[in-house]
C-alpha cells in the first residue's frame, strides 16, 4: 500500500484520485466481506426498527391526518376523497353487469350475473397486461387499448348472461389512482401513481376519456360507476359480509377506504345521503410522518422515482417498491463490501430488476442450502454459484424490508380503527369489524401477511383482536365495481 501512495504523489492530482480508489478497492478485497455486510445489515435493521411505541405514534398521526383531510380540501397529505358511494350492495341486485379494472401492470374486464339473495350466479373475466409504453404514452393509446379489449370481451358473452330486454349494458370502472370525484360516474385525475405518467390526462375526466375510446371502438355500454379499487373491494366485501366497513389494498400500490359518517366530513357540502354514510377513499399511500423510519435507500429511491416526495408511505409498504429497496441494499453491499465478489454484478444496477414476487420467493425459501435464493440470484442478476453465507444475507435483508412494510401497514389500519372508534370498547361492548383485504402482496407474500396480522393483534390487544377480522376479498375490486354499477344503475 505504501508503494501505491508514493507513486500517486509523484504523478499528480487526477492520478491521486485513481490511486485512492485503488486503495479503497484493495482494502475491501482484503477484508472479510461478510463482516462489512454484517455492518450494513445491522445499520439497516436499526434504521428500519418499528417498535410498538413508534407504530402507535404512526397510527395516531394517521388518525390526525384523516381528520385534517376530511376537514378541508388540501388540509392534509391524505386526500380523503369523497366517493359518492353512499349505498353499498345489499344483495337485492339483479342482472348482468360489467367491470373494467385498471390500476397496475394488468387490467381486467369481467362480467357477473347477479341473482339477488342467491348472490353471483356466474362470473367471467379476462386479464390483459398493459404494454409498458402505454403507461407513459398518450391517453388515447391507453384508453383505446382498454376499450378494444372490452369490445372483444363483450363479443364473447353467451346466453348465461341475461340482459333484460330494452336495457343497455352497464359498467363499473375501477380506476385505481387518485381521482377527484364529481359524481358517482365522473371524476378528474389528480395525479398518477405506481409508474404511470401520462401528463395530458391529469385534470381530465377519466370517464369521459373512456367513453370517447369506447365510441371509437364501437362499444355500446353505459359507465354507471367510477370507483377506486379500495372502494370496489369495500363494496365486494360488504356483499359477502355486512360487517365490512374498511378495505385495504396491498398490491403494486397501497391504499384504504372506509365508511364514514357524513356528519364527520366537514368538507362535504352536498345533501346528506339517506344512509347518513359515505365511503371515503383515503389515498393513504401519500401519508407521511416524521415517525416513519426512512433510510438512505428510501430517500434515494424516492428522489429517483417518477413522483419524488409523493406516496412516501406507499413506497415503504407496497409491492412495487419492496423488491427495489432490496436491490438497493444489495447494490450497496456489492459495491462497498464485495458481497458478490470483486465485481459489482452489472444487472444489479438496473432499477426495478428485482421484483417483489422474486423477493417473496427468496424470503420463503426453506431449503437447507437456500436453493431458490441461489437460483433467483443466478437467473435475475446473473450471479452464479453464490455461497450459502451470501444467500443468508439476502434473506435477512428481505426479512428486514418486508417486516418493516408489514408493521407499518398494520399501524395504518390501527389509525383507521381509531378514527372510526373501533379500536376498543364502544357502549360497553366491542363491536365486530371486518376489513376486506386485496392485492397480490397481501395475497401471496405469506410472511408479510402473517407479520401484518400479528402486529395488528399486538397493537389492538387480544380482546379487541377477537373482534377485528381481516378477510381476503379476492377479485373484490372488480366485482365490487360491477356491484356498484348495479347499485347506481340508470334503471333504478
Ligand atoms: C395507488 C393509487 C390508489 C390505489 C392504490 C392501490 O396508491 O394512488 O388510488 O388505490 O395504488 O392500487
Amino acid at each position: 500500500m505504501g508503494k501505491v501512495t508514493v507513486g500517486a504523489a509523484v504523478i499528480g492530482g487526477a492520478a491521486v484520485c485513481a490511486a485512492a480508489a485503488y486503495i479503497v478497492r484493495f482494502r475491501m478485497r482484503n477484508s472479510d466481506p461478510y463482516v462489512k455486510c454484517g455492518d450494513i445489515v445491522k445499520e439497516l435493521e436499526e434504521k428500519c426498527r418499528t417498535p410498538v411505541s413508534k407504530l402507535r405514534h404512526i397510527a395516531d398521526a394517521m388518525t390526525v391526518e384523516m381528520h385534517a383531510g376530511l376537514a378541508s380540501e388540501g388540509g392534509s397529505k391524505l386526500k380523503m376523497l369523497i366517493t359518492y358511494v353512499d349505498n353499498l350492495p345489499t344483495r337485492d341486485e339483479q342482472g348482468v353487469y360489467y367491470a373494467l379494472d385498471l390500476g397496475g401492470t394488468n387490467f381486467r374486464v369481467l362480467r357477473v350475473q347477479l341473482a339477488g339473495k342467491s348472490g353471483i350466479e356466474y362470473k367471467e373475466f379476462a386479464e390483459v397486461s398493459i404494454p409498458p409504453e402505454l403507461m407513459v404514452g398518450a391517453p388515447e393509446a391507453l384508453f383505446d387499448y382498454i376499450a378494444a379489449e372490452l369490445a372483444k370481451f363483450i363479443a364473447s358473452e353467451n346466453e348465461k348472461f341475461r340482459l333484460l330486454p330494452g336495457r343497455q349494458r352497464e359498467l363499473g370502472f375501477t380506476f385505481s389512482f387518485p381521482v377527484l370525484q364529481l359524481s358517482i360516474d365522473s371524476g378528474t385525475l389528480i395525479r398518477w401513481t405506481k409508474g404511470f405518467s401520462i401528463g395530458e390526462m391529469v385534470g381530465k375526466d377519466v370517464v369521459a376519456e373512456l367513453r370517447k375510446a369506447m365510441d371509437r371502438q364501437g362499444v355500446d355500454m353505459r359507465v354507471s360507476a367510477l370507483v377506486n379499487d379500495t372502494v370496489g373491494t369495500l363494496a365486494g366485501g360488504r356483499y359477502d359480509n355486512k360487517d365490512v366497513a374498511v378495505a385495504v389494498i396491498l398490491g403494486t400500490g397501497s391504499n384504504a377506504a372506509y365508511v364514514e359518517r357524513a356528519q364527520a366530513i366537514p368538507k362535504w357540502h352536498g345533501p346528506h345521503p339517506k344512509s347518513g354514510e359515505m365511503v371515503i377513499n383515503m389515498e393513504w399511500g401519500n401519508f407521511k410522518s416524521s415517525h416513519l423510519p426512512l433510510t438512505e435507500y428510501d430517500n434515494t429511491m424516492d428522489a429517483e422515482s417518477l413522483n419524488p416526495g409523493e406516496q412516501i408511505y406507499e413506497k415503504l409498504i407496497s409491492g412495487m417498491y419492496l423488491g427495489e429497496l432490496l436491490r438497493r441494499v444489495l447494490y450497496r453491499m456489492a459495491n462497498e463490501a464485495a458481497l458478490f465478489g470483486d465485481m459489482v454484478p452489472p444487472k444489479l444496477k438496473t432499477q426495478f430488476i428485482l421484483r417483489t414476487p422474486e423477493m417473496c420467493a427468496m424470503h420463503h425459501d426453506t431449503s437447507p442450502d437456500l436453493k431458490v435464493v441461489g437460483e433467483k440470484l443466478k437467473d435475475i442478476l446473473e450471479i452464479p454459484n453464490t455461497p450459502l453465507s451470501t444467500r443468508k444475507i439476502v434473506v435477512e435483508v428481505c426479512n428486514i424490508i418486508a417486516t418493516r412494510g408489514a408493521r407499518l401497514a398494520a399501524a395504518g389500519i390501527l389509525g383507521i380503527l381509531k378514527k372510526i372508534g373501533r379500536d376498543g370498547f364502544r357502549d360497553g361492548a366491542i363491536p365486530e369489524i371486518v376489513i376486506a383485504m386485496d392485492g397480490g402482496l397481501y395475497e401471496h407474500y405469506t410472511k408479510y401477511r402473517n407479520c401484518l396480522e400479528k402486529t395488528l393483534e399486538e397493537l389492538v390487544g387480544d380482546k379487541v383482536a377477537n373482534h377485528v377480522k381481516l378477510i381476503l376479498s379476492n377479485d373484490g375490486s372488480g366485482i365490487g365495481a360491477a356491484l356498484l354499477a348495479a347499485c347506481h344503475s340508470q334503471y333504478i
